[in-house]
């Protein structure tokens, strides 16, 4: 119930947990291998560092100040500063987190059923190409996915109506720091294969003949999606955060968290693809069809396929949990609805919306349209045009809407802190957004 939620994270390092648990997931493990493959790998991650550089902070900082100032979810807060307009803007960011869920879940299903395969020691004795095959045959069933995906979705809807902030910060706690070492465990064994070289240069040399409209605009929508901005996630997050944490801190602590998370999943996964001929531009199979030829290098490489598994799909739900708690609030506080109902239809719902596109993974099922199967469609319609949108408009409105009053209050009249956020909220971030999002569209050649 609203009382419950208004309670907040208990504590500062509670709140890092829980908002580094919403940030670090699939995006990072799963989404930035996928994207840097196919947008010639250091082209994308040079790019994508700018992005995070010049408009991460800045627009996580929005986020956290209208949350936080408001109380609210992303509609209501709007709805409480600005006028009748500004809730569409709120409204849009619900719709971005329906859609970017219902497809998110379908990969958190993966992950489930990838900690299956790792218990009944499924990869063992493959080869590169059987463990694809087991990848595309998996996702084109019709039933397996589903079951799996709706499993998923059911686990994070009973994390949100069991209490989230104890369930979320506590888990997220213990968590993190241990998908943290398996990762840098896994790192560390990449760079001793044969294709370490090769793949390390793919992902850190930078060719800047490759840095075209689509990569910038890909990674500027990547380098949202990584940080949970751009849909309400980091208002309604922002909301819980105590009065008298400093927000500056917990943004950054967050963002170095999960660039690094990020690169230390490219520096397994781009030295194993050259090492065992995958291409690198494969789409969204690279990680799971990838690591299990890592594991199956790794003494103990059992134990640790099914640890890993285990904690991404931990870590898909920390982050799932944060785009179904933004719909459960707003349904909560803006219309009544008791918080139970909310989640519970809520996510029945989402479920639907997503099953076609699970099914649409299956060529021959023929639902590709311009070249993108459903699946894509959501991710490329949210991950990479929605979220710079939603980002784009709360730069504006807290850059030059909100009041300055509120905003000296959230930042505890921290000057510098102000002039750095009026500049980039104001000019910075708008004018990057909209400029990439055009020439990404080809609108402006
Ligand atoms: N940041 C999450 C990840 O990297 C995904 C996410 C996007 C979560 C938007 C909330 C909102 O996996
Ligand atoms: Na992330």
């Amino acid at each position: 119930m609203g009382e419950i939620k208004r309670e907040g994270f208990a504590n500062k390092i509670g709140a890092i947990a829980a908002i580094a648990g919403s940030a670090i997931g699939l995006g990072n493990i799963w989404r930035f291998p996928y994207m840097a493959g196919s947008n010639g790998g250091g082209a994308f991650l040079f790019v994508y560092l700018i992005c995070i550089a010049i408009l991460g902070f800045s627009v996580m900082m929005a986020e956290f100040i209208l949350g936080r100032a408001a109380q609210r979810n992303v509609v209501g807060a709007y709805g409480k500063f600005g006028n009748k307009n500004w809730k569409i803007v709120g409204y849009i960011a619900n719709i971005t987190g329906f859609v970017l869920l219902s497809f998110y879940g379908i990969i958190g299903g993966w992950a489930l059923k990838y900690i299956y395969l790792s218990i009944t020691n499924s990869f063992s004795g493959k080869t590169s190409t059987q463990l694809g095959a087991i990848f595309s045959s998996f996702i084109g069933k019709g039933m397996q996915p589903l079951f799996w995906y709706i499993l998923f979705m059911a686990l994070t809807a009973i994390i949100i109506l069991s209490g989230v902030q104890k369930g979320i910060e506590k888990a997220s706690e213990i968590m993190m720091p241990l998908l943290f070492g398996i990762i840098i465990i896994l790192a560390v064994r990449a760079l001793f294969l044969p294709g370490a070289k090769e793949g390390l240069k793919f992902l850190f040399a930078v060719d800047f003949s490759k840095i075209t409209g689509k990569v910038i605009l890909s990674a500027l929508g990547h380098s949202f999606f990584t940080l949970s901005l751009g849909m309400g996630t980091m208002v309604i997050y922002g909301s819980y955060i105590k009065e008298k944490t400093k927000l500056e801190n917990v943004a950054l602590q967050v963002i170095i968290a999960d660039t690094l998370v990020a690169i230390l999943a490219g520096i397994v996964i781009f030295p194993a693809i050259f090492t065992f001929g995958i291409n690198p531009a494969g789409g969204p199979g690279l990680a799971f069809i990838t690591l299990p030829n890592v594991f199956l290098k790794i003494t103990g490489g059992y134990f640790i396929a099914i640890l890993f598994f285990a904690l991404l799909s931990i870590a898909a739900l920390t982050s799932s949990i944060s785009i179904l708690e933004v719909l459960v609030a707003y349904f909560v506080e803006e219309k009544n609805i008791d918080r139970k109902k909310a989640t519970i239809v809520t996510t029945i719902v989402m479920i639907m919306v997503g099953i076609p596109a699970s099914l649409s993974l299956n060529p021959s099922r023929h639902l590709i349209f311009g070249g993108k199967s459903i699946f894509d469609w959501f991710d490329f319609f949210t991950g990479t045009l929605m979220l710079p949108v939603g980002g784009l408009f709360v730069s504006i409105f807290v850059g030059w809407f909100l009041d300055k009053n509120i905003i000296k209050k959230e930042l505890k009249d921290n000057q510098l802190l102000m002039k750095f956020l009026s500049f980039t909220l104001k000019f910075i971030a708008p004018i990057t957004v909209f400029i990439v999002l055009i020439n990404g569209l080809g609108i402006i050649k």
